[in-house]
């Protein structure tokens, strides 16, 4: 009897992924104890449902399963089983490879630097006459995973690869070769993506060890938050990074959902552009005085943001986005579309920097989830290309239009 009782008390609390048992660490017990309304250990969907998923999404929903199992994942670090049915980095690399293959005229495969652990960043060009100089057209950048646990995001930019690359005689698409150079990056975070895939699926920043934290003081954090680490270098942007009143190495003063903690998810990182993920971007971007566009591709939400992120005033080119958002929000069948202040301010994000450099720009938030059932991706991410053809579109036409603001790099 005594016995009984005190293996029930030194129990350890569990969940179920997939039929294997996991435990939970010692530091949610409190939290167990309360959902764990059964009393046998382990928390099953039902009792987890109304803690994370509220009243308003179904246990039976996709949305709903998808969730649930991604906060045990979270809770105990486990793999999300989800994985082996999203690309890999290496296979995500073969999809380029085989693209490049398949239609040697229209695409080839760039890589723009290289990740804190030494992958690549690829781009896939794709456009007419790939191999020559298209600098005359209307250049376009899509990129995927900045944060390494929005897995649909590196799906979407293969799905928008496949829809132009093998279907290149349809109208539509010559004029999009004709007119566009598209650089397609769909893992912009390749470390933090296959840590995510292995290791930790809820992990969203890169994977450099920073040594130091801003004070110059030695930490063994590990990582920068990609979309907080956007500047261009030119002092009279700086306040998008870092805004007045926010000081380095305090905390105390963090701006919006922008840390300078370390160990945070959303650190900014030890300045501006001091990830070599991002500077490999901004810099490709920043020197490419015909890159119109960019789509920042980010789970989740459904929902179409256009700067300004880092406050509430409006970017000079908002009646273009509102015009141009529109159209792709028909193309998606029911996006939301907002300004990005308005989902929450923060700053250092890639928006406001493309948007300050005459880049025109919005991020994607896709899907209901982060690491959703992998039957839902030919839907979101069909309904994200939708989307993003129609912004090409827009960019080629109001470029031949000369409705488009200058790039910072045009000479004046
Ligand atoms: N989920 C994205 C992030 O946290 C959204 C950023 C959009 N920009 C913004 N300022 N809210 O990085
Ligand atoms: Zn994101």
């Amino acid at each position: 009897m005594l016995i009984l009782v005190n293996i029930s008390h030194s129990s350890q609390f569990k969940v179920k992924i997939h039929d294997k048992a996991f435990d939970l660490p010692s530091k949610f017990n409190d939290l167990s104890e309360k959902l764990d309304t059964n009393k046998d250990g382990t928390l099953q969907n039902s009792e987890l449902k109304a803690h994370v998923l509220g009243d308003k999404i179904s246990l039976d929903s996709f949305e709903g399963q998808d969730r649930i199992q991604e906060y045990k994942c979270k809770l105990t670090g486990a793999p999300n089983p989800n994985a082996k049915d999203y690309h890999s980095f290496e296979q995500m690399e073969k999809v380029l490879d085989q693209a490049v293959l398949d239609h040697p005229d229209i695409a080839k495969k760039v890589s723009l630097g290289k990740s804190a652990e030494g992958r690549d960043i690829w781009a896939l060009k794709v456009t007419g006459d790939v191999h020559t100089d298209t600098s005359h057209k209307s250049g376009i950048v899509v990129t995927g995973c900045h944060h390494a646990r929005e897995w649909m995001t590196v799906e979407a930019p293969l799905q928008l690869i496949h829809d132009i690359t093998d279907n290149p005689d349809s109208p539509e698409n010559q004029r999009r070769l004709a007119e566009s150079e598209l650089w397609i990056v769909p893992v912009a975070n390749p470390d933090g993506y296959e840590f995510s895939r292995n290791e930790n699926s809820w992990w969203r920043k890169n994977r450099r060890p920073l040594g130091v934290d801003q004070s110059g003081e030695k930490t063994s954090a590990i990582g920068v938050d990609l979309n907080r680490n956007y500047w261009d270098g030119k002092d009279e942007h700086l306040f998008v990074y870092r805004p007045a009143g926010d000081t380095p190495g305090n905390t105390r003063d963090d701006f919006s959902a922008t840390s300078d903690n370390p160990r945070r998810d959303t650190y900014r990182g030890p300045f501006g552009g001091s990830e070599p993920e991002v500077k490999a971007l901004l810099d490709f971007e920043l020197s490419h005085s015909n890159i119109k566009g960019v789509l920042d591709y980010h789970s989740y939400g459904d929902v179409i943001l256009y700067p300004y992120g880092h406050t509430r005033k409006e970017s000079p080119n908002t009646e273009l986005y509102r015009e141009i958002g529109t159209k792709m929000q028909e193309a998606t069948s029911g996006f939301r579309l907002e300004q990005s202040v308005g989902l929450y301010p923060a700053s250092g994000t890639s928006d406001d920097t493309h948007d300050l450099n005459g880049i025109l720009n919005f991020t994607i938030e896709m899907g209901r989830s982060f690491q959703p059932n992998p039957k839902t991706i030919p839907v979101t991410s069909g309904r994200v290309s939708k989307a993003s053809q129609a912004f090409i579109d827009e960019i080629i036409a109001r470029d031949d239009a000369g409705e488009l603001p200058k790039h910072s790099a045009e000479v004046a």
